[in-house]
């Protein structure tokens, strides 16, 4: 069934790096061959998303429409279009499945390269875009998603389809932030049953991360913030001891950590969910000597580059990274939903704050409030 006519509907706009988002009415194109049309039900806002509109990416483009951790239903799909039909139930993934390539194809990595190219560019596969404002001047694709607006299209192989009974609006957080911290714990770093992990940043990531620390039966689990505020959560989420490196003016915060750790060698896996290469440094240097392992999860600011003396990795430790959690997206992310329907994962925990779309401008101010974990926009 191919998509019929252009729909008209609401969108947030990015017009410029550093303004705020315009809402209003734009075009949505049907669907190509390949592609779906989702009618967006609710969107949480990502520190990715506030990046970009910053004008700080220099990968940004605009204008746009940004968002990336969305939930919606199928309207209409185009041509050749087998996985959805309109009135599924899906999330718009940023990192896609195409299950053909050679990523997909190899059980160690998750990410995909079939769009890539267009992805990044803000252009479907075929290097056009499905939306145009009300003046007919297009507009950017982002992340494959673009989620601040009512109706989207994405690449079919950028949709996972999940369970009709989850509520989107609570669901949507498996788009990127909660499935990328629990992912890091379980996939890329392999947490074990029994073992201690350290957690830099306490953000929606960072408690992601913990939670997950904590499914995989870790004993103990350090979370670090500079803002105590968040430790309470942190507790909630599994964490059993937290350290504030305002605390220890005097002593590198990874000397801290190793000193805590029972071993006094330092801490099985550790992680750093904020984004600043100085605790990335941290994060490694109070990683366990001989077989610890430290994921990268935060995004560092353009051009910024990691450092550490080489004896941290010849002494065993190892540097690893992640996006979206090592999870293969359209397989991994119904599973998710289903574990989140059964209550093994607390995605309410993560919804502090609610808003429309007409006060998104609000909600990205929100963000910046330490109290705020994620705020959904409801379409
Ligand atoms: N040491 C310890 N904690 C810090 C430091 C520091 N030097 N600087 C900031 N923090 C804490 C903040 O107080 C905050 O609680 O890190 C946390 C970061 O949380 P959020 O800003 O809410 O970020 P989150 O949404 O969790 O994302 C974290 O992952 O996906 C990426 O781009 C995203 O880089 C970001 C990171
Ligand atoms: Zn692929």
């Amino acid at each position: 069934m191919s998509g019929t006519g252009v729909i008209v509907c609401k969108a947030a706009v990015a017009y410029a790096a550093g303004q705020p988002l315009v809402v209003e009415d734009i075009q949505v194109e049907p669907p190509r061959a390949g592609e779906v049309r989702v009618k967006l039900v609710a969107c949480a806002l990502c520190h990715t998303d506030a990046y970009t509109l910053s004008g700080s990416d220099p990968e940004g483009l605009f204008p746009s429409i940004l968002g990336h951790e969305g939930g919606g239903i199928v309207e209409s799909v185009g041509e050749g279009v087998t996985s959805v039909v309109p009135g599924d139930h899906v999330i718009p993934l940023y990192t896609p499945e195409c299950k053909d390539c050679m990523f997909c194809k190899s059980p160690k990595t998750n990410l995909c390269v079939k769009i890539r190219s267009t992805q990044g560019k803000g252009l479907m596969p075929d290097e056009t875009t499905r939306y145009k404002n009300m003046k007919g001047e297009p507009l950017f694709h982002f992340m494959g998603c673009s989620c601040f607006s009512q109706y989207i299209v994405c690449a079919e192989i950028s949709v996972a389809k999940i369970n009709p009974k989850a509520d989107l609006s609570i669901a949507c957080l498996l788009g990127c932030g909660v499935t990328t911290g629990i992912g890091a714990a379980l996939n890329t770093a392999g947490v074990e049953q029994g073992s201690s992990c350290a957690v830099f940043g306490l953000g929606a990531v960072g408690l992601a991360v913990i939670y997950g620390c904590k499914m995989a039966g870790a004993k103990k689990i350090f979370a670090v913030d500079i803002n105590p505020a968040k430790f309470e959560i942190a507790k909630k989420f599994g964490a059993t001891d937290c350290i504030n490196p305002k605390d220890y003016p005097d002593k590198p915060i990874q000397q801290v950590i190793t000193g805590l750790s029972e071993s006094g060698f330092g801490i099985d896996y550790t992680f750093e969910a904020i984004g600043r290469v100085e605790t990335m440094r941290s994060a490694l240097e109070c990683a366990h000597r001989g077989w610890g392992k430290s994921v990268i999860i935060g995004v560092a600011g353009s051009g910024q580059e990691i450092s550490t003396r080489p004896f941290q990795l010849v002494t065993g430790r190892q540097w690893l990274g992640t996006a979206f959690g090592g999870y293969k997206s359209r397989s991994s992310v119904p599973q998710l939903v289903d574990q989140y329907m059964e209550g093994k994962i607390p995605l309410e925990d993560f919804v502090t704050d609610r808003m429309k779309l007409e006060d998104i401008n609000k909600a990205f101010e929100k963000l910046h409030e330490g109290s705020c974990l994620r705020c959904v926009i409801d379409m």
